[in-house]
C-alpha cells in the first residue's frame, strides 16, 4: 500500500517554526564554536548523492544545480568540492536562519564555497529564480525536504500542502535535466508513484541504494532515493 502525503500524521517537523528554531540554534552554535550543525541522514547520504552526481552530471558544460530546502548547505558544499562550478549552484530554504547559516559557513569555508548562492524561498509558494532570472535547472536536489513538507498540518479537506510539491518540482527541472531525492518517509515505489508521472513530466531514471535492515521477517531500507529525468 502506498503512503499518501495525507496519510502521514502531522508533526512539528512539518512546521516552519520548528525549522526556524533548529536553525536559530545552529546559527548561534556556528557563531560561538564553529559547529556547522546536523548532517541530515548522515555523511553517508552526502557521499552517495555526490557519487550519483559525478556518475550522471558532467562538470562541463557547467550544469546549473538547485537544492530545495538546503538547510545548512552541507550537500551543496560537497558538490562544489567535487569540482562543480559554485557560481551555478543555488540553495533555497524557507527558514531565514538556515540561509544566514549556510552563507556564513560558505564564507568561512572559502575555496569557492562562498560563491554558492543561498536565498530565502518558500518552495510551495514561490518560484526560485537564478541570478539571471532562470526558473529551470539541470539538476534539482531534495534531501529530506519533501519528508518535512509531508508532515505539515492538513487543511479542512484533509489535503497536505505537500500534495502540490511534485508538480512544482517538475516545473523547475530543465528538459533532459534530473531530480534526485532522498527520503526517510517514502519507499522507492512511493517516490516513483509521486514523481514519475504525466503531471511532473518526469521519468524514473535510477536509484541510490542505502543499507537495508531486516526485522520480523520484513526487510526494508532506512532511506530511499531515486533520480528522475525530464525527457
Ligand atoms: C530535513 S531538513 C533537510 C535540510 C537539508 N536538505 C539537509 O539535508 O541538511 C528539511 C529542510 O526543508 C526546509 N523546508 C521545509 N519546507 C520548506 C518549504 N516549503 N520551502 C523551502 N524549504 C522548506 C526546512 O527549513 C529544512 O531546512
Amino acid at each position: 500500500m502506498s503512503t499518501d502525503t495525507s496519510d502521514l500524521p502531522s508533526s512539528k517537523l512539518g512546521t516552519k517554526s520548528h525549522w526556524d528554531d533548529v536553525y536559530a540554534n545552529e546559527l548561534s552554535n556556528f557563531e560561538e564554536i564553529g559547529d556547522e550543525g546536523e548532517i541530515w541522514f548522515g555523511e553517508d547520504s552526502i557521499e552517495k548523492m555526490v557519487e550519483w552526481v559525478q556518475d550522471y552530471i558532467p562538470i562541463s558544460p557547467t550544469p546549473s544545480i538547485l537544492e530545495i530546502g538546503s538547510g545548512n548547505g552541507t550537500l551543496l558544499f560537497a558538490i562544489s568540492q567535487a569540482g562543480y562550478d559554485p557560481t551555478h549552484i543555488f540553495g533555497v530554504d524557507y527558514s531565514e536562519d538556515a540561509i544566514k547559516l549556510s552563507r556564513s559557513i560558505g564564507v568561512t569555508r572559502g575555496e569557492g564555497s562562498e560563491l554558492i548562492r543561498f536565498e530565502v524561498c518558500d518552495f510551495l509558494q514561490d518560484v526560485p529564480r537564478g541570478e539571471d532570472g532562470q526558473e529551470e535547472w539541470d539538476l534539482v536536489l531534495d534531501k529530506g525536504t519533501f519528508d518535512a513538507m509531508a508532515l505539515a498540518e492538513k487543511d479542512e479537506h484533509g489535503r497536505s500542502p505537500a500534495d502540490g510539491y511534485p508538480s512544482r518540482v517538475g516545473k523547475v527541472v530543465k528538459r533532459e535535466g534530473f531530480f534526485l531525492i532522498v527520503s526517510c518517509n517514502f519507499t522507492e515505489d512511493e517516490l516513483k508513484e509521486k514523481f514519475a508521472n504525466s503531471e511532473t513530466g518526469l521519468e524514473y531514471h535510477s536509484n541510490i541504494k542505502f543499507p537495508s535492515f531486516a526485522f520480523g521477517g520484513h526487510s526494508g531500507n532506512v532511506y530511499s532515493s531515486i533520480a528522475l529525468r525530464k525527457p
